[in-house]
């Protein structure tokens, strides 16, 4: 276990704004982040994840019309947790954290993301989230696509994190493995390439990094490499507690 691996050796204070597309290393480090400074952690694209859960199990699909999605994600009951240590997300009650991950969410979740009432809703969602963790003058660790952007203009640390298209294929296709779920690479390259498109393109809150955000190249740095550099930036602009 490495320096980077203690828990808690360093407290953080604020937000840390997390963004950049998938396969890039995001959601390890941030939790990873979060739990080394004792801090809380919000997947915000777990909660976009669920809200597509909640499109599909409307019976819907690509071909419903955004007022539809919109109504069957708003609607749905979804929870979502901020302990690094297990980060949940329900959806009516029932813990659906792996179903989330599944191939007819990831399908589905760029076109639930860009409907303007869904991310009005879980943006004031991910507010109360984040106002409930700093108060008191605690931190947490948010990651996404637009928080340094949109969710949290403010924040006092915005990170990007960037990698080439074939490295975030080749991270997802190990996840995917790992998870037990059917991993073929040309396939994932072209799902990781598509939800780049639609997740840059869109009108409301499009993927890009903040003038102030710090960008990382993930294509050539471990976890690890990550992770110490983001906790050197938490010490330099004061933000540990
Ligand atoms: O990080 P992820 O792959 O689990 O995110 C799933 C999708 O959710 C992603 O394709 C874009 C969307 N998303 C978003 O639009 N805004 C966020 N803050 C987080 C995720």
């Amino acid at each position: 276990m490495g320096a980077s691996e203690r828990r808690g050796d360093v407290a953080l204070r604020g937000v840390v704004a997390m963004d950049g597309p998938s396969g890039t290393g995001k959601s390890t480090v941030s939790r990873r982040l979060a739990q080394a400074c004792a801090a809380a952690y919000l997947d915000t694209g777990a909660m976009y994840r669920a809200a597509t859960l909640a499109v599909l199990r409307a019976g819907l699909d690509e071909h419903a019309d955004c007022g539809e999605m919109g109504r069957a994600a708003t609607g749905a009951r979804l929870e979502s947790g901020t302990d690094p240590a297990a980060p949940t997300v329900t959806l009516d009650g029932e813990d659906v954290s792996a179903e989330i991950r599944g191939p007819e969410v990831t399908g589905l979740v760029s076109a639930v993301s860009a409907v303007p009432e869904v991310r009005t809703e879980l943006v004031a969602r991910q507010h109360a989230l984040i106002e409930a963790a700093v108060t008191g003058g605690g931190g947490i660790v948010v990651e996404g696509r637009d928080i340094g952007t949109v969710v949290v203009p403010d924040a006092p640390l915005k990170v990007y994190l960037t990698a080439s298209p074939e490295v975030r294929a080749a991270r997802r296709g190990r996840q995917d493995a790992k998870a037990g779920r059917d991993a073929d690479l040309h396939a994932t390259l072209a799902d990781v390439e598509r939800r780049d498109r639609l997740d840059s393109s869109r009108r409301v809150s499009p993927l890009y990094a903040a003038a102030d955000a710090l960008v990382l190249d993930t294509d050539r740095l471990s976890a690890d490499a990550v992770l110490d550099r983001l906790r050197e930036l938490v010490a330099q602009r004061g933000l540990d507690g």
